[in-house]
């Protein structure tokens, strides 16, 4: 695993240094092998990535579109127009102004109801879809994550059963805190990607931040901590907000 900390001054050029990461990966995976597999984040800080992804024209011709699947990290269990489903926000912000072939975009069914029946079929597809690293494992190209200020990613909290999931790569889970479901995929899906990128912005995720990076001994790691690719890049991109407690020495030069 190779791992990066990029700081940037604010949201704007945090979502300026995920795309440009976007299109690095996408090019390295469509290059060689034709396809080019991402898992996109919920959440709200992606939206400004998706945003220029579609809307700036040096970044949006850079994007092969053409030959992209798109998955998600995780989903809420609600429809696809519902204000919370992390589809709307990608289809709504990016997927419904570029050219990706409709069978290109696979998305949780969220109006399941029966929500482990789904995460199971969502992980046939993402087998079937994917190309598999040495162990049989599916690897995706690029899985963006979020981090929630209490050290969550995709829909993995702390405490949940979800982070000891060894085999399963999608599972569906309760979220005490939200009282609510979700669908998201495992560690070991996610820890198998070619290359992660963490988006984290704003003050309210700099104490989760520090303990991810500066974790007390003996203390139980947060699941954003437990993101750690077996062979793959990981790259955290955060702005100045998010990273104002981190300790001096932890991180490379800008
Ligand atoms: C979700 C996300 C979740 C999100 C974090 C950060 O479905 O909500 O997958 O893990 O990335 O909660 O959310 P914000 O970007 O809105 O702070």
């Amino acid at each position: 695993m190779t791992s990066e900390v990029l700081i940037t001054a604010g949201a704007g050029e945090l979502h300026r240094a995920a795309a440009r990461l976007f299109v690095e990966a996408a090019g390295a995976a469509a290059g060689p092998k034709g396809t080019f597999t991402v898992a996109l984040s919920g959440g709200s800080t992606p939206r400004g990535v998706y945003a220029l992804l579609a809307e700036d024209p040096s970044i949006r011709t850079s994007v092969p579109w053409e030959h992209t699947d798109f998955f998600w990290s995780d989903e809420r269990c609600v429809p696809p127009d519902h204000p919370d489903s992390n589809y709307r926000t990608a289809w709504e912000v990016m997927l419904s102004k570029v050219p990706v072939p409709p069978q290109n975009i696979h998305r949780v069914r969220g109006e399941s109801e029966d929500p482990q029946a789904e995460a199971a079929a969502y992980e046939t597809v993402i087998r079937e879809t994917l190309s598999l690293v040495t162990d049989h494992r599916p690897s995706f190209d690029l899985i963006l994550l979020g981090m929630g200020a209490d050290g969550h990613t995709a829909s993995l909290f702390p405490g949940s059963e979800a982070l000891r999931e060894r085999s399963r790569l999608v599972v569906a889970t309760r979220v005490e805190s939200l009282r609510a479901p979700r669908i998201t995929f495992t560690l070991p899906l996610i820890n198998a990607a070619r290359h992660i990128v963490i988006l984290v912005s704003g003050k309210d995720k700099a104490e989760a931040l520090s303990r991810v990076h500066d974790p007390s001994p003996g203390a139980a790691p947060l699941p954003a901590g437990l993101v750690r690719p077996f062979d793959g890049e990981l790259t955290w991109v955060v702005d100045e907000d998010a990273a104002g407690l981190l300790g001096s020495g932890t991180l490379p030069p800008p």
